[in-house]
């Protein structure tokens, strides 16, 4: 796909007048594909007619990944391009059979009749391929791309009784695709199969058992609830210690859930920073009290002692299995983005996204609060401007970007109040 194949009409089903307003009422006015409401009735009709007829259908849901950060960097009328372009590709390779839609935002999904999970994994990898040849080039010559992330149900292949079930598996996929990284397509059958392992001696066989299923599924997120919820009481016994750091452990997960959603990640992702946030110091607890509340500061030896914590909270954490990403950013929470940090020296990408966002939260909160035992409490325009200032050294210059963005949108930072110059710097040499 390129720009000059842009503004590619959809189809309509009627050219006369009335059938055509009649239309327009089930239509996304951007991209001419159905609207959201539309999609849901015909997936109910859709799914009723295959199981009459016994033919397979399959859902794909696909969602255009860090849409929003191309559109603060590069304006809405680019994204609107990139929507536009989508929905063009779509219509060119779906049959006239089958039903595409704009879901909402920058999401979209199609309904497939008598294709199963095979024919629909290789439309969305053609999907997926072509997203990254997309390029858009603006007034300044800069290359603008994308990637979509896509999720895929399929009846009878999964165990979907109600239209409701086949868009809640897909968006359950979508979810399971983003949280692999993005760019990625994933099945729904895979996110069951994981459960499975989980619960290997049950067999999934009928309508109740989906249901039981689901609630199983539920229960195991309540497990998950209740293990960091027990593991709190922990944190709390470790943060009475020292009064200066009250409460820190709960304010770096809050702020993890902002800058992730500011990043617009997947919701699996954002719970899964929160807890990291929540958890990341939980290694202190192993950790000389000499040492953790030296009043001055350490010796070299008490400093090694001291950067012992990732990995004793990683230890800590890892063997509890439904947390074992959330370990991972507690192991990588002091890695810098220039490869100066411990314990593995990891640079950028290389280290987990979770640890990037933890890193940040972590460090401005000690600064605003929890700092106070070694430095004056900073001011919230103060701590922005040293994130902004280590910005592409310490940390992310992208997780700056969505963290300043974040207390601004809080309040707690004047639009005006920080080096924007800096800050647009620091993003162009991560962007080369
Ligand atoms: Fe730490």
């Amino acid at each position: 796909m390129n720009k000059r194949n842009s503004n590619r009409s959809c189809r309509k089903s009627s050219s006369d007048g009335v059938a055509e307003g009649l239309e327009s009422h089930v239509r996304d006015g951007l991209t001419g594909l159905y609207n959201h409401r539309f999609f849901q009735e015909k997936c109910a009709e859709e799914l009723e007619r295959a199981g009459r007829y016994r033919y397979p259908l399959s859902c794909l849901m696909i969602d255009i990944d860090h849409f929003g950060q191309v559109n603060d960097r590069h304006g809405l009328e680019v994204g609107d391009w990139a929507l536009k372009e989508l929905a063009g590709f779509l219509m060119v390779h779906v049959r006239r059979t089958d039903t595409v839609a704009r879901f909402g935002g920058k999401k979209f999904a199609a309904l497939l009749p008598h294709v199963s999970y095979a024919g629909a994994q290789t439309l969305a990898e053609r999907l997926r391929t072509s997203m990254l040849k997309l390029r858009y080039t603006t007034h300044e010559g800069q290359a603008v791309t994308w990637s979509v992330s896509v999720g895929i149900s399929s009846y009878p292949e999964d165990p979907i009784d109600q239209k409701g079930e086949m868009l809640f598996f897909a968006e359950k996929a979508l979810d399971r695709a983003k949280a692999k990284g993005h760019n990625q397509v994933c099945l729904y059958d895979e996110v069951g199969k994981e459960f499975d392992k989980e619960v290997p001696s049950i067999k999934w066989e009928g309508s109740q058992m989906t249901e039981l299923r689901r609630r199983l599924i539920d229960i195991s997120e309540m497990s998950k609830r209740a293990y960091i919820e027990a593991t709190k009481a922990l944190i709390n016994a470790l943060e009475a210690k020292d009064r200066h750091t009250l409460g820190h452990a709960a304010r770096v997960g809050q702020i993890c859930v902002l800058v992730a959603q500011s990043m617009e990640l997947s919701q699996e992702e954002i719970r899964i920073f929160e807890h990291a946030g929540l958890l990341h110091d939980i290694g202190k607890i192993c950790v000389d009290d000499a040492i953790l509340l030296k009043p001055s500061a350490l010796s070299s030896g008490e400093y090694e002692e001291m950067k012992e914590h990732p990995l004793l909270g990683y230890q800590i954490v890892k063997p509890i299995k439904f947390l074992s990403e959330e370990a991972n950013i507690i192991l990588h929470h002091h890695e810098w983005f220039d490869g100066k940090g411990y314990p593995d020296g990891l640079k950028g990408g290389n280290i987990p996204l979770g640890a990037r966002i933890v890193s940040a939260a972590d460090s401005y909160d000690t600064m605003r609060l929890a700092g106070a035992r070694y430095q004056r409490i900073m001011t919230s325009r103060e701590a922005a401007g040293e994130l902004i200032r280590c910005s592409g050294t310490q940390f992310d210059p992208e997780v700056v970007f969505h963290f300043v963005r974040c207390l601004v949108k809080k309040g707690d930072l004047d639009p005006s109040g920080y080096d924007q110059t800096k800050l647009n710097e620091s993003m162009k040499l991560r962007a080369a």
